[in-house]
């Protein structure tokens, strides 16, 4: 009998919340995870990795950084978030409370134009690992509704 809980969220399986609101307990970590389908950390460090190399060079991303002479602490937050996300450890959650995503990126200014920038650099670096095209599917879905779902403003000078 697993000694699991049970998610909070009345969302049906398949549909988990993106880790943005209090009914989002990481799962337990499972042996059958995506985590681990998709060759656990390795995976999470090379993609996440592969990100931020782009990020050091945009010309978008990177203003936004609040310590841009070091962007490795972000680096490994944002690894360890994807990482307890898909059921690996949940070593975000243990060092850094609930994620709560939309509130920790209150501060920055999420547009339309860096929402599709993060995501069109977190593109290149899930295609340039590699993985089974049923998985590249599922992890770019995740990412693209987690990406529209932290949109906080709209573009400067557009419409109200
Ligand atoms: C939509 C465009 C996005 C922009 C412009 C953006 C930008 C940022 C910035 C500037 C930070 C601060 C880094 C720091 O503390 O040094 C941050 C932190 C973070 N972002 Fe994003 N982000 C975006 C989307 C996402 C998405 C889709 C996810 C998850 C799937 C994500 C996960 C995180 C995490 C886990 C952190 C660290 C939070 C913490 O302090 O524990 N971000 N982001």
């Amino acid at each position: 009998m697993s000694t699991a809980s049970s998610p909070a969220s009345p969302q049906p399986a398949g549909r988990r919340s993106l880790g943005l609101r209090g009914a989002d307990a990481p799962p337990a970590r499972r042996p059958d995870s995506f985590y681990e389908a998709i060759g656990g950390e390795p995976t999470f460090r090379r993609i996440v990795h592969r990100f931020y190399e782009q990020v050091a060079t945009d010309d978008i991303m990177f203003p936004m950084y609040p310590e841009p002479e070091d962007l490795g602490p972000a680096e490994e937050r944002l690894r360890m978030f994807l990482e307890q996300y898909w059921g690996g450890p949940t070593t975000y959650s243990d060092t850094r409370g609930h994620p709560r995503l939309r509130m920790r990126h209150a501060p920055y200014p999420v547009t339309p134009t860096a929402r599709d920038r993060w995501l069109k650099l977190m593109t290149v670096a899930v295609k340039e690992a590699g993985l089974a095209p049923l998985h590249e599917a599922t992890l770019l879905d995740y990412l693209e509704r987690a990406a529209f779902s932290l949109v906080n403003t709209a573009e400067p000078g557009g419409p109200q």
